[in-house]
């Protein structure tokens, strides 16, 4: 495969196409940004961190029927994946009640609901990530109904297995950000951004330590340090054994 030049330039990461219209090349910046894009900061190692658990991750979701444009990890920083048309929604699934949704309901961090909340994000930063339903993503044309309720369902189901393989490792999955989008070579709906403790809340099962990108949001020291310690359990794990 050969990479050839830079198509999109996020934030935290960078998007190159190569010799295969239907591939792109993913690589991880060492930067983070929150509060959108009003805090950034540049934390070395990071990227090369993010590339690492998001690999582990999305190849166990593809090893258990759920399909994400993850194909293989190619460099310390890099990942091959399949093209996809971007769906500017995040689907969030939440197994407690943390960050701004127990801001938003007013109850305290860390309350252990009965249920398993989703909440809809239009991903769009003039108008700063507004919480919508599925009526309001059916109007603005990004999905149908049908769509939305696969999108959820696969969301639900990435949710059960990653909480159980953060388990296994000794980490609560608190909550996690799923994005969608439409393989460029068959239309397929897949899951197609990275799963890492930057769109994720990972709290150690033993002390509570918060081990994801909330040490950075709230100024909380050892950024890279704790990402390190979740990459190493999972290697641990061995699960591609
Ligand atoms: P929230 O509690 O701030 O709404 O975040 C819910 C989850 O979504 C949390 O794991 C962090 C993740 N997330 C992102 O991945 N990107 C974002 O832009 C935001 C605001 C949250």
């Amino acid at each position: 495969m050969v990479k050839n030049e830079l198509i999109f330039e996020g934030n935290e990461k960078q998007v190159f196409s190569t010799d295969n219209p239907d591939r792109v090349i993913f690589r991880y910046k060492d930067i983070s940004v929150a509060y959108n894009n009003i805090k950034r900061a540049r934390f070395i190692g990071k990227g090369i961190l993010d590339n690492g658990i998001s690999s582990i991750l999305l190849a166990y979701l593809n090893r258990n029927g759920i399909k994400t444009h993850f194909i293989e990890k190619v460099s310390d920083d890099e990942q091959l994946c399949r093209r996809i048309e971007i769906i500017p929604l995040e689907v969030i699934v939440r197994n407690r009640v943390a960050g701004s949704l127990a801001t938003r309901l007013g109850v305290e961090e860390g309350f252990r609901q009965g249920n398993t909340i989703i909440d809809l994000r239009y991903n769009n930063d003039e108008l700063e990530d507004p919480l919508i339903n599925e009526h309001h993503a059916v109007a603005l044309g990004l999905a149908s109904y049908e769509e939305l309720q696969f999108m959820v369902a696969e969301a639900r189901r990435a949710n059960e297995l990653l909480s159980d393989v953060f388990h296994r490792a000794g980490i609560e999955l608190v909550d996690v950000k799923i994005e969608f989008g439409r393989a460029t070579d068959n239309g397929e709906l897949i899951i197609s951004d990275e799963i890492s403790p930057d769109t994720c809340r990972l709290w150690d099962e033993k002390d509570g330590r918060r081990l994801d990108k909330d040490r950075f949001r709230l100024d909380l020291s050892d950024v890279v340090a704790s990402y390190r310690e979740v990459l190493e359990r999972l290697q641990n794990l061995n699960l591609e054994s």
